[in-house]
């Protein structure tokens, strides 16, 4: 099964939840710092409750997911939509084209090699003093160490769903040289887990090119 047939079928499963309609708490958590009228680069935004959310506070929203599944259940068209792969390079936006970059659980399936290459992207995507809002999975999510072990801190519990989990060391390396934070911390929460263990990164792209 490819990570697009898994995720076809994980998006179908979601039909009737409740919080696939609700923005995220992260969304409500970072919205206050976008600039007015921003354009907004929501990457693996599923069925686009966070995409609409921006969208009905005046932002500019492109979304993008590799299930066309869950880009045709978006509740309304207000935003972009995108079906690509953040793992195919490059995304097909120009540089510098968005002030925010807003990736809600969407980044941590890939391993290192392709989520550093995701992170540089996302960099050249952005526009000068660009903000990137990242929440991912922890080392400290309960289901770490669940199914076959890849590499460090990165499974594969089925063909098809591959998972990596991040501590704040991870992250930082991976993204230090590109942005600099404003917050980096694992209090992160969703409205279906009871544990608080993701972590969050918000963060301005550098002004000086990465070496
Ligand atoms: C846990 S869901 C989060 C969706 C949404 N951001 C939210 O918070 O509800 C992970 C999302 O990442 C998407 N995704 C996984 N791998 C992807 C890839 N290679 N390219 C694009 N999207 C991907 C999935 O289709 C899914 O929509």
């Amino acid at each position: 099964m490819t990570a697009t047939t898994f995720w076809n079928a994980k998006h179908r499963t979601y039909r009737g939840k409740d919080w696939i309609r609700r923005p995220t708490l992260f969304a409500q958590e970072v919205i206050d710092r976008f600039p007015p009228s921003a354009d907004v680069l929501d990457a693996g935004c599923g069925q686009g409750q966070d995409s609409v959310y921006f969208a009905a506070a005046g932002h500019r929203v492109t979304a993008v997911d590799h299930s066309d599944f869950a880009l045709a259940n978006f509740p309304d068209g207000s935003a972009r939509r995108v079906t690509a792969s953040l793992a195919d390079f490059p995304y097909p936006f120009a540089d510098a084209s968005f002030d925010v970059v807003y990736a809600h659980l969407s980044v941590h399936y890939f391993d290192l090699p392709t989520t550093r290459r995701i992170m540089t992207e996302f960099r050249r995507l952005l526009r000068p003093g660009g903000l990137l809002c990242l929440m991912v999975n922890s080392v400290d999510d309960p289901e770490h160490g669940e199914g076959t072990q890849l590499g460090p801190d990165y499974y594969e519990l089925e063909p098809g769903d591959r998972k990596r989990y991040f501590s704040r060391r991870t992250l930082h390396d991976l993204t230090g040289d590109l942005f600099l934070p404003y917050l980096l911390e694992q209090h992160g929460r969703t409205h279906k887990d009871p544990h608080q263990a993701f972590v969050r990164l918000i963060a301005e792209r550098n002004a000086k090119e990465p070496a």
